[in-house]
């Protein structure tokens, strides 16, 4: 990867725990709290690409909380949970090597961003709550768009604000669907394969698997 001016990172998954909020609520939720938290996730990124679909745009915070109520009714989770859960997911806890990381980057010339479905309310929430507010260029949120990853609209959004090539940004995603919707649009996408999952076939394979960002100084 030479030439690259713009290191893009996802947000949910990639930078910030999904599983942290329920994570937090183990204790009351018991031994079910994990396959509850995928299930919620799973859920919410699958309404987002129904509804971009359907063409019936809601907001990611709605789409959250939409997400969240179906998962409660098939986890029998207790119904005095939900505000709690939905509390800790505006200030979702980043991977331990994310700050760190982050700011090594930030000593060297490149634009950072985050490219996310989450709203810039959403966004802005969860880079301050964790003391990253001053890391990041830009927070580019799909509401500029109206439609949700991975359409192309969405990564359109930097190439425009930054007036530079495809092939000029690093695009990394835990969400291997997103790798794919980035790369397949002319990013160079890596994937942080966190969890030693398989990756998709959707017509891109990433330029690069890593386990988590710290490899990432090996590679630009
Ligand atoms: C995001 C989701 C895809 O942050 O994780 O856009």
């Amino acid at each position: 990867m030479k030439n690259i001016k713009a290191i893009i990172f996802d947000a949910y998954g990639t930078l910030f725990d999904v599983n942290s909020a329920a994570e937090k609520c183990k204790e009351k939720i018991g031994d079910k709290w994990e396959v509850f938290a995928n299930y919620w996730r799973t859920t919410q990124l699958e309404y987002t690409w129904l509804r971009s679909l359907m063409k019936k745009h809601k907001d990611f915070w709605q789409v959250t909380e939409d997400s969240l109520n179906k998962s409660m009714k098939a986890y029998e989770i207790d119904s005095s949970m939900r505000n709690e859960l939905l509390d800790l997911y505006k200030t979702l806890s980043p991977f331990k090597e994310v700050p760190e990381v982050l700011k090594s980057l930030k000593e060297k010339n490149y634009k950072l961003a985050i490219l996310s479905n989450g709203t810039p309310a959403l966004l802005n929430q969860l880079v301050v709550s964790n003391n990253l507010d001053n890391l990041f260029d830009d927070l580019f949120s799909i509401e500029q768009v109206g439609i949700y990853k991975p359409d192309s609209k969405v990564y359109d959004i930097p190439i425009k604000k930054y007036d530079i090539q495809k092939n000029e940004v690093t695009f990394l995603s835990a969400n291997t669907w997103d790798v794919s919707g980035g790369g397949n649009y002319g990013y160079n996408s890596i994937w942080v394969n966190r969890n030693n999952n398989i990756f998709d076939n959707l017509d891109y394979n990433p330029k690069h698997e890593i386990k988590d960002l710290s490899e990432l100084a090996t590679l630009i």
